[in-house]
């Protein structure tokens, strides 16, 4: 089967494309490389460079490939900004997506698989969270990400198109084998900044927040290493190959990890100080998320097996270690 990764030269979807890839499948690439790199793409992938906000173009990409499904990652994802610039996120998002849906009723291709977010549910009401709970987004950005999740269930009504939405958890770590190693631009999560600060870019790690309510303080997140998660985008083609119907489903790891635990084993794994400084919470962030991920693991037969702390820092710490010693021109 033929498939469009639309993203693809993206930190998650690089990983996605290279694991289809390495399965057998033939990959596509649509990029406009804003976020995206080149380094994520590899020789025998097609590549169509260009934005999916040009719908004429969209459209003959989608049309000319006789694609069996399309993996949509294409997506502005900084949940503080999207306080800040609502637009952007209606634009990028929601107009986005429903230009990919019209390209894809167009095309008659008839499955999607699609990058939603724990951003979804908000401020959690239990632990650990289920696809049941409450649906009540703290930040536009997750707001943008239920809306197309309703959307993608009236495509499915309306024109037959089956979805998978997955909602990933705290994507983090890199391709055990550094195959795919394009370093995120200005990045705001958690890891990536340690890493930053631990070559040198940043000058120090601001903690937000160590009066949280939990086990030592700072704030507790579910990591899923982004092989895991492209392992779950596979499951998901196959999965809607074979039942022919839609499903939304978590991908975490069950497990709750501090901040001051990670800050602790990337200084013990990079030996370098990653100097920190205790700051004041940031604004709309909960003290713990942690996933169920029964659903994925019942439905999809999927299960995170690269997501132990120690792989996730040492796959990322090897991403920027290798750039640091050969950094891009
Ligand atoms: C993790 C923990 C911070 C940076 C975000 C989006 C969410 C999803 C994943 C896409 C928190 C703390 C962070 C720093 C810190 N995105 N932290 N210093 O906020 O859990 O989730 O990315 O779907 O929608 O909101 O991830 O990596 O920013 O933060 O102390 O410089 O690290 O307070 O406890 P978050 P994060």
């Amino acid at each position: 089967m033929k498939v469009l990764v639309i993203g693809g030269a993206g930190y998650i979807g690089g990983h996605v494309a290279r694991l289809l890839s390495d399965r057998g499948y033939a990959v596509d690439v649509v990029d406009n490389l804003s976020t995206g790199s080149t380094r994520n793409l590899f020789p025998e992938y097609g590549f169509f460079r260009g934005d999916i906000l040009d719908y004429p173009w969209l459209a003959g990409v989608v049309a000319k490939g006789s694609y069996g499904a399309i993996i949509h990652l294409a997506a502005a994802k900084a949940a503080g900004e999207s306080m800040l610039v609502p637009e952007k996120y209606s634009t990028q998002n929601l107009c986005g997506t429903i230009n990919i849906l019209n390209a894809a009723c167009e095309a008659g291709v008839e499955r999607i698989v699609f990058s939603s977010s724990a951003a979804v549910y908000g401020e959690p009401r239990y632990l650990p969270i289920d696809e049941s709970h409450p649906k009540e987004p703290e930040n536009y950005y997750g707001f943008t990400k239920l809306e197309i999740e309703r959307i993608l269930a009236w495509y499915d009504r309306l024109k037959g198109i089956k979805f998978a939405a997955l909602r990933y958890f705290n994507a983090a770590g890199y391709d055990p084998g550094l195959r795919v190693r394009g370093l995120e631009k200005k990045p705001a999560n958690l890891i990536p900044v340690i890493m930053e600060v631990a070559v040198g870019i940043r000058k120090s790690l601001d903690v937000f927040g160590v009066d949280y309510p939990t086990p030592d303080g700072s704030g507790v997140r579910d990591y899923i290493h982004v092989s895991d998660l492209a392992l779950g985008h596979l499951l998901a083609l196959e999965y809607l190959e074979r039942e022919k119907k839609s499903i939304t489903v978590n991908l975490g790891s069950e497990s709750g990890l501090s901040v001051l635990k990670i800050l602790e084993t990337a200084r013990r794994v990079t030996h370098r100080p990653i100097p920190s400084v205790i700051s004041p919470r940031r604004p709309g962030d909960p003290a713990t998320l942690v996933a169920s991920s029964a659903l994925a693991k019942t439905v999809l037969g999927w299960e995170a097996r690269h997501s132990s702390l120690e792989t996730i820092i040492e796959t990322t710490w090897a991403a920027y270690a290798a750039q640091e010693s050969t950094p891009l021109a």
